[in-house]
């Protein structure tokens, strides 16, 4: 895997990705509901559109892209409201089904885009969350973006946040899936290749710091405040250089070098260390660091799909987490950092046992 930085678009993006048809099919590993937190999260998300200043209409249309299980859109579907989710995982998007969400199965770009215009007419609202990211041929889905959307429409997606990454060295964003890291910038001008515009920003706590965008067809709305201050503070943190991107590596590079000391040195000290959260970003970690079963024993994680089988690359057992209560760690590295409140409330007695956390970002420590 290798990242490049480009300067006209200012996109960090991935060189090379594996075929979208190996990442997602019928076995996808990512349920999004595992999660309470992201659950109130996307709770949140829809109230926030059904009672939205871009509201038009008394009937509006939303469709999701990548919608998974039905994590978002159930809660439009919950209210009666005309919806449709696209979503090329047949696995969850069969349980979105199940909630009373329609879905399509299949992956998004102008064809598709413009088959829903003809079924179904253009659409109030476009919605995504942690999947524009995803997808490679990101200039094809813009534009199916703006043939799909009315004249009225809003689009609002969110991502991990570029911005995020360089301050707190979160380089575990960066695995296959993630073709891009977006910033302001690198939307505004993606989008602006199809007359189009960004209207408004709004950071998020969620996957360790994200950032909704909010898009119309230009001229729609008046831009907020919120993005001209946006894009002023990402040239002052650099965003738009490669010498910041040069700094990351080196911030990389010296967190990797850390984080193998400290587990070199627990394991020597014949400490027991077990990771908490098979996340795809672990896999970043694992392969980068080269860290194997002589340093992390094995990793527990609620999703059944991913328990009984081994990390990509380390080959690292994943089990489930009946294992970690019945037989925890004298460590337990957090892959799944970006939801520490929601498992340190739940970890209250491992602690209290004298378990403690490894933790990398924003720098590598023992909790
Ligand atoms: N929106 C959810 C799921 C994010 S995971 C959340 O935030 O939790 C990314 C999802 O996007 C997966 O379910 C995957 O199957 C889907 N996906 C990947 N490529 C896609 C594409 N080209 N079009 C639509 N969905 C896609
Ligand atoms: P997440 O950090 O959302 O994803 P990514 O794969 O994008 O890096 O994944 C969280 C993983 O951690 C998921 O496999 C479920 C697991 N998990 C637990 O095992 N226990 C928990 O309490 C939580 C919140 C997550």
């Amino acid at each position: 895997m290798e990242v490049g930085y480009c300067e006209e678009s200012k996109m960090l993006q991935l060189t090379t990705q594996p075929a979208a048809e190996i990442m997602f099919h019928n076995q996808y590993a990512f349920y999004s509901s595992t999660s309470t937190s992201m659950e109130r999260h996307f709770e949140d998300f829809a109230s926030s559109v059904v009672n939205s200043e871009y509201m038009q209409t008394r009937g509006p249309f939303i469709v999701e892209l990548g919608c998974n299980d039905g994590i978002l859109l159930k809660h439009f579907a919950k209210r009666g409201i005309r919806h449709l989710g696209i979503e090329p995982s047949e696995n969850v998007a069969k349980v979105a089904n199940g909630h009373g969400v329609l879905t399509i199965s299949d992956f998004f770009s102008l064809d598709i885009a413009e088959r829903i215009v003809n079924d179904s007419g253009h659409a109030d609202f476009f919605l995504a969350a942690n999947v524009m990211c995803h997808i490679p041929n990101i200039v094809d889905v813009a534009k199916g973006i703006r043939s799909l959307l009315k004249p009225t429409g809003v689009v609002m997606f969110e991502d991990p946040y570029l911005g995020d990454v360089v301050a707190k060295t979160s380089y575990d964003q960066i695995y296959d899936e993630h073709v891009f890291l977006f910033s302001a910038m690198s939307v505004q001008y993606l989008f602006g290749l199809q007359d189009m515009e960004l209207i408004d920003v709004l950071p998020q706590k969620t996957h360790g710091g994200s950032m909704r965008y909010v898009l119309s067809h230009r001229g729609a709305y008046p831009i907020k405040e919120s993005v001209t201050d946006l894009i002023a503070k990402e040239k002052l943190q650099g965003l738009d250089r490669l010498t910041t991107i040069q700094t990351l590596r080196a911030n990389v590079e010296r967190s990797r070098d850390q984080l193998v000391a400290l587990l070199k040195t627990l394991r020597s000290e014949g400490k027991r260390i077990a990771g908490y959260g098979a996340t795809s970003k672990s896999t970043t970690i694992l392969n980068y660091c080269g860290i194997g079963t002589d340093l992390v024993e094995y990793i527990s994680d609620t999703t059944p799909i991913k328990q009984g089988k081994f990390t990509p690359g380390s080959h690292i057992p994943v089990v489930p987490y009946e294992t970690f209560r019945s037989n925890p760690p004298d460590y337990a590295f957090l892959f799944a950092w970006n939801h520490a409140e929601e498992i340190m409330a739940k970890e209250k007695d491992f602690m209290s046992a004298g378990g403690k956390w490894i933790v990398h970002v924003p720098e590598v420590k023992v909790l």
